[in-house]
């Protein structure tokens, strides 16, 4: 008789505020909850201070100091989980300001983040507008301090696309309506077949799992897994080092609720808006005017960038 395959552990960690991302956590771990070879225990990040939805305006700007400098935040101490050593970890979070979510940050600043992911594969999956490139650098070394090993990485961006989505992702974090909008705009938020698609991940971690492969970063190879919008690299340089000098000055004026931090968010409110339309709509056209000489460079960039799942 065939001895029955030893059970796999698996820890999911996550924070989302509206259960977007927890839908697209559900679609893909499906195959693994199904399976009874496997184990799958949640670890859901709560922080003592929630962050409120919908976002008002000025404290949805006055998050980005925290986030592009690592803040984190206080986490109500939830039970640990069942096991100190999983045999892979799924970590799936949003985008704050080009940053991982602050909650998401204080996890893996915390002494449970360096015991769980120590010498242990882990995979991210994120769900964002679109703009995300930044966010995993930190994430990246934050998992290479804390010793684990990524090895896959899956992004779901929302569906309207770049232009539409500047308008239809903050109208519905500020509003809590997903739409679609006045003039046209359509809804915000990844698409339900994207999510529903997600479970080709979990099989793909499935399969490594249970079977003799080990797994490592070929695990979500040719699914697709990221898709990389060249245009925006620059973008998000650019922003993040933006976010990092102007937070600096939030950061002076005190925490979150100072008083000096309301008008400086709506003066910086402006900035971000002219930003938004001179800075990205000016590097994605000299990105498109350059092409021929960028050419290897920027495959260069989408292979970085893709690592460790490809497009
Ligand atoms: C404070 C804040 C900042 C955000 N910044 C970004 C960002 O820089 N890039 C991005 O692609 N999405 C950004 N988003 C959108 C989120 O990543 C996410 O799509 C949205 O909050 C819904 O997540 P949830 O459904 O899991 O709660 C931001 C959202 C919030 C609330």
């Amino acid at each position: 008789m065939d001895k029955p395959a030893p059970t796999a552990r698996v820890l999911v960690v996550h924070y989302s505020q509206t259960g977007q991302l927890d839908r697209a956590l559900e679609s893909m771990l499906r195959p693994l909850e199904e399976d009874p070879a496997c184990v799958v225990d949640y670890l859901r990040l709560t922080p003592v201070d929630p962050y409120p939805f919908p976002w008002p305006l000025v404290r949805f700007i006055n998050a980005f100091p925290e986030s592009i400098h690592d803040c984190g935040c206080p986490l109500v101490p939830d039970e640990n989980p069942r096991h100190d050593r999983y045999d892979l970890v799924v970590l799936g979070y949003q985008v704050w300001f080009l940053s991982p979510s602050i909650p998401v940050t204080a996890f893996l600043q915390s002494d449970m983040a360096r015991q769980l992911l120590a010498d242990t594969p882990v995979v991210t999956l994120v769900a964002c507008r679109n703009m995300w490139l930044q966010a995993q650098e930190k994430v990246k070394a934050h998992l290479r301090r804390l010793g684990a090993s990524l090895v896959g990485h899956a992004a779901l961006v929302d569906e309207s696309g770049s232009a539409a989505s500047f308008l239809s992702t903050p109208l519905w974090v500020l509003s809590g309506h997903k739409g679609p909008f006045w003039f046209g705009i359509p809804r915000a938020g990844v698409s339900q077949s994207d999510i529903a698609r997600a479970d080709r991940f979990g099989v793909a971690l499935r399969e490594r799992l249970r079977g003799d492969q080990l797994l490592d970063t070929g695990v979500w190879q040719g699914l697709g897994a990221v898709h990389i919008n060249d245009k925006l690299i620059a973008s998000e340089k650019i922003a993040t080092r933006s976010f990092y000098v102007w937070g600096k000055l939030f950061l002076a004026c005190g925490g979150p609720d100072a008083w000096l931090r309301k008008p400086l968010a709506l003066i910086y409110a402006v900035f971000l808006i002219t930003m938004i339309l001179t800075v990205v709509p000016a590097s994605a056209l000299l990105k498109k005017l350059f092409a021929p000489l960028l050419r290897r460079r920027t495959a260069r960039q989408r292979a970085y960038y893709s690592w460790p799942s490809g497009e």
